[in-house]
């Protein structure tokens, strides 16, 4: 896969992208990254790449024109259109859902904002996405760019050593992960439960699939879509909701 991103802030990404995961997933050629200042691509003088809002008002804008040029550049006449991402409160919340569609495509540009915003035709006539991390408003697209970026990067094939670590993320399965727990078994009093020295392969699976269900119901009930659900995951849940309503 192809990342390039696009800011006028390319040293905030150095140590990001050239650490842990994202470093080996390079070093493994399962991606490239390209950093560009789009402030190169500004036909102004002064090489600026904003102006006053039309109208008046508070702010500034990022002009369409250094924008357009800059992604045109990217764009390497592969037949498949690349993705051109733009990092803004206003745009699709990030979900793991979003983060598999995306990890699908072989080339995303992302497009870092700051100041008060985008000239509306950036988002009309360049842009083909809108994320957002979550809602609140950072200083500027970058960090949420590298979430992004680090969420897509860590489900391309091979990058994870353990194919299965990504599949039983939270999230990737619709719940969330169950409790984990390594040596020693006794921890200054704090034990680690039974279930899981037993050696009993199908009991521990059972555990983790109800902890799992337990902690999304107390944690993040809006997940669970009890559709879903097998008979006896729907009769555990029915309790779970008992005891929280007797208590
Ligand atoms: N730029 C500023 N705030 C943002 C957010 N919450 N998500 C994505 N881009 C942003």
């Amino acid at each position: 896969m192809k990342i390039d991103i696009l800011t006028l802030f390319p040293e905030m990404f150095e140590g990001v992208l050239n650490s842990s995961i994202l470093k080996k997933a390079q070093e493994k050629e399962a991606v490239t990254y390209t950093v560009i200042d789009f402030r190169e691509f500004t036909t102004n003088k002064h090489r600026k790449v904003d102006d006053y809002p039309y109208g008046g008002g508070a702010g500034m804008v990022l002009a369409p024109q250094p924008l357009f040029d800059a992604v045109e550049s990217m764009k390497d006449g592969q037949e498949k259109e690349p993705r051109i991402i733009l990092m803004c409160p206003q745009g699709e919340p990030l979900t793991q859902k979003k983060a598999e569609e995306l990890a699908e495509e072989d080339h995303l540009i992302f497009v870092c904002g700051h100041y008060e915003g985008y000239d509306e035709r950036i988002r009309e006539h360049l842009a083909t996405d809108e994320i957002s991390i979550g809602d609140y408003v950072l200083t500027g697209g970058e960090l949420a760019a590298m979430v992004v970026i680090d969420s897509v990067t860590r489900l391309l094939p091979e990058v994870l050593g353990n194919e299965a670590s990504s599949k039983l993320d939270s999230y990737s399965s619709g719940l969330l992960e169950h409790p984990h727990y390594t040596r020693p078994a006794d921890f200054r009093g704090m034990k680690v439960p039974d279930v899981l020295l037993s050696g009993d392969h199908a009991k521990i699976q059972k555990w983790r699939d109800r902890e799992s269900l337990k902690r999304t119901f107390l944690r993040r009930p809006d997940l669970i879509d009890e559709g879903s659900l097998s008979d006896e995951d729907r009769k555990f849940l029915e309790e779970l909701k008992n005891n929280t309503n007797a208590e």
